[in-house]
C-alpha cells in the first residue's frame, strides 16, 4: 500500500515512529494524517495510544491530551461530544471524573437558561423538562383527564399520571392517609403570569430559585402535581406529616418522584419542594 500525504518537513520523524506501527492490526491508513498531527499536539503520548485515542475520534473532539480523558472514557455515561466540556469542567471545579460527567450531561457547566433546547416530545412520559429543555408556548398535552374532587382540585393531568396517582391515593387511604392534588397541569400562559407575579414580588433571582420560567415548568407536561394531605392544606407543613413520610417512600412504586429534592439544589436549580 502506497500512503500518500504531503507531510511538512517536521512531521518527517513522527511519521516513521508512526509507521512502525503499521502492521498492527489498530492501524488505518486513511487516519494517518491525523495520527501525525495528534502525536505531533502531543508528544509525550506513546504511538499506540495515539492510535487507539485517534481512532476512537478523540482528536475530532479535542486536541489536548490530559490524563483525565482515558478515565473519562472508561466512566458509565460518558458520551464522547461532551469531552471538552468535561475537561474544562474538571479542570475549573476539580470534581471526580463521574460527578463532572453527571454535573456537564445535565449541562450544569452552562447558565442556567443558556444553551437551551425544545424537550424531546418523542419521549413521552419520561421527557425532560428543566432549565435547560423547553416546551413550546403551544404545547397541551392531548391525553389530559380532569381530577375528581376527592383527589385533588378539579383541573387536569394526563391520564397515565392521573391513573397512577390514584393508585397510589387509593393505597394511601387503606392505612388512613390522604394525599390531594392542588397544582397540576399548568399551561404555558398560567405559568408565565405565575411567574412574573413571582418576580415583580421577590425580584427575578429568587423567583428563579423555586419557580419556573413559562416553557420550562414540568407541569406543562401534565405529568407533574403538587401535593399535599388533604383540601385546604398548605404545602408549607406537607412535609410534617404522616402522608409525606409515607409518600417519600412509596411515590417511586407507582412512577412518581420527588422532582426537587433537598441537598440536589444544584443538580436541579430550585429549592427543595416537599
Ligand atoms: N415550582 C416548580 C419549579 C415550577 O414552577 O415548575
Amino acid at each position: 500500500m502506497i500512503v500518500n500525504h504531503n507531510l511538512q518537513d517536521e512531521n518527517i520523524e513522527i511519521t516513521k515512529q508512526i509507521m512502525d506501527f503499521f502492521e498492527d492490526r489498530s492501524f488505518e491508513p486513511n487516519r494517518l494524517k491525523r495520527y501525525i498531527a495528534y502525536k505531533s499536539e502531543n508528544p509525550s503520548i506513546e504511538i499506540p495510544k495515539v492510535i487507539s485515542f485517534v481512532n476512537q475520534d478523540i482528536d475530532t473532539v479535542t486536541m489536548k491530551y490530559d490524563e483525565s480523558i482515558e478515565e473519562f472514557f472508561g466512566a458509565k455515561y460518558f458520551i464522547k461530544e461532551n469531552l471538552s466540556r468535561y475537561m474544562k469542567y474538571q479542570e475549573e471545579h476539580n470534581t471526580k471524573v463521574n460527578t463532572t460527567i453527571s454535573y456537564v450531561n445535565s449541562n450544569l457547566d452552562y447558565e442556567y437558561y443558556t444553551n437551551t433546547k425544545s424537550a424531546d416530545l418523542k419521549k413521552d412520559t419520561l421527557i425532560l423538562v428543566n432549565k435547560y429543555y423547553a416546551l413550546d408556548k403551544d404545547y397541551e398535552p392531548d391525553n389530559m383527564v380532569q381530577i375528581e374532587a376527592k383527589y385533588g382540585v378539579q383541573q387536569y393531568l394526563q391520564k397515565e399520571a392521573y391513573d397512577a396517582f390514584k393508585r397510589m391515593a387509593d393505597d394511601a387511604k387503606k392505612e388512613g392517609l390522604t394525599l390531594y392534588i392542588t397544582s397540576p397541569y399548568r399551561s404555558y400562559q398560567t405559568q408565565s403570569k405565575l411567574y412574573n407575579n413571582y418576580s415583580a414580588r421577590d425580584g427575578k433571582e429568587l423567583a428563579d430559585t423555586y419557580s419556573a420560567r413559562p416553557g420550562y415548568s414540568e407541569h406543562q407536561t401534565g405529568l407533574a402535581a403538587d401535593i399535599v394531605s388533604g383540601p385546604g392544606k398548605s404545602l408549607d407543613s406537607f412535609e410534617n406529616t404522616k402522608e409525606f413520610k409515607w409518600i417519600t417512600s412509596h411515590a417511586h412504586l407507582y412512577g412518581f418522584i420527588l422532582r426537587y429534592p433537598k441537598g440536589k439544589e444544584k443538580l436541579t436549580g430550585y429549592q427543595y419542594e416537599p
